[in-house]
């Protein structure tokens, strides 16, 4: 039973149109770094008039144990962030993955195409599973074959991400590239990765060499969504950071990541540049810096938090927008999953 070898068939992708997906997983609450990283951009390529399809990725969550409540409680209160956050239900499709079966369902194919070596070097699942590899489910290996099928079942040519995603994304590209190739076919984009702005990587609030994290056990270490200006300005003023005042030029944060990180969560959060900010604040010591940054965290982050609280004491209404984008969805995804079982050789005879 040989492989297939085809001519290498690479799509144009101006043969595909533009059209972005992304997805956040309701493993936990959001942090400063899921609304930096995506959801603030996620809202500036809505606004940019580009088609966007935007997923709560709850069949991702369960890669690792979530209590079912907890569960259903973090999708929709998820969903309530990207809408606080300025996604609008009727020019985005704001669904949960598991009512858009396509995306398991190609995910299965993708299994079938992604190579075993492919799955072992991705660096998130070695430091999610650590020492106990043995010990953790099948899915969270399999897990970035089903990313690649929530991106492909949409022929999506965008994925907007922070950067912890990008090798996720580079082996999306490469399960697009081999279906292609074995099945000679030019059917599947080959997506870009969208990994812009000062903030694409937010580090922990303890540690600037380490990512904040909605898993990370400190809750110290992150800024969530629903903290209040309390506790943002709490969590700010106890940041590690370092003796010196902030430097002239971006150069002089070189090596000190607390520093740096808090740069460019400001620039992010004031949508300027890393390099404005060090100019702003030359010679500031951090006794000045982080008073303006709590100032500017509330005023930025305290209209999403009221309005995320608004929304959660009508879960319903989140229910039901859920439900009219899953259909939405469903409408994009569902002949491309079957034009992919015509490619694979699947009889569907069902009336
Ligand atoms: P997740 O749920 O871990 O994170 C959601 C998004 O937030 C970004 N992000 C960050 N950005 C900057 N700094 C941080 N500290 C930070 N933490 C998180 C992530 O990069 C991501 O963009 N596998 C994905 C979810 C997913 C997905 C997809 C994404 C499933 N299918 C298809 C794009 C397309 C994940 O676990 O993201």
């Amino acid at each position: 039973m040989s492989e297939p070898v085809q001519t290498p068939q690479i799509p144009v992708n101006a043969a595909f149109k533009p059209r972005i997906f992304s997805g956040i997983q309701p493993s936990g609450g959001l942090t400063l770094g899921n609304y930096l990283g995506a959801l603030k951009r996620f809202v500036q390529k809505q606004d940019e008039g580009i088609e966007t399809i935007y997923c709560m990725v709850d069949m991702h969550a369960i890669t690792t144990w979530q209590d079912p409540a907890k569960l259903r409680h973090a999708t929709r209160e998820g969903a309530a962030a990207f809408i606080a956050a300025g996604i609008d239900p009727a020019r985005s499709i704001l669904f949960n993955q598991s009512q858009v079966s396509a995306h398991v369902e190609l995910g299965w194919i993708f299994n079938c195409v992604a190579r075993m070596g492919w799955m072992s070097r991705m660096t998130q699942f070695k430091d999610k599973a650590g020492k106990n590899s043995e010990n953790v489910s099948l899915g969270l290996y399999a897990y970035p074959a089903l990313m690649a099928a929530d991106i492909l079942t949409y022929h999506a040519t965008m994925v907007p991400v922070g950067e912890d995603q990008k090798q996720h994304l580079e082996l999306t590209r490469d399960i697009a590239i081999k279906f292609n190739n074995d099945y000679g076919v030019a059917f599947f984009p080959v997506v870009d990765p969208l990994i812009e702005g000062a903030a694409t990587r937010v580090m922990s609030l303890r540690d600037g060499t380490k990512k904040m994290s909605k898993s990370d056990p400190s809750d110290q270490s992150r800024i969530n969504l629903t903290d209040d200006a309390d506790m943002i300005a709490a969590k700010i003023r106890k940041s590690k950071t370092d003796s010196d005042p902030l430097p002239e030029t971006l150069d002089g944060l070189k090596d000190r990541p607390e520093a740096r990180n808090l740069v460019n969560i400001y620039a992010a959060l004031a949508d300027m540049s890393p390099d404005q900010v060090v100019t702003q604040f030359a010679g500031a010591q951090f006794g000045t810096f982080k008073p303006a940054l709590v100032d500017l965290s509330v005023a930025k982050l305290g209209p999403i938090t009221a309005e995320m609280i608004r929304l959660m004491k009508d879960p319903a209404e989140i229910d039901r927008i859920l439900g009219t984008g899953a259909d939405r969805a469903d409408a994009i995804a569902r002949p491309i999953v079957d034009q992919v079982y015509e490619i694979t050789g699947m009889i569907r005879s069902r009336r």
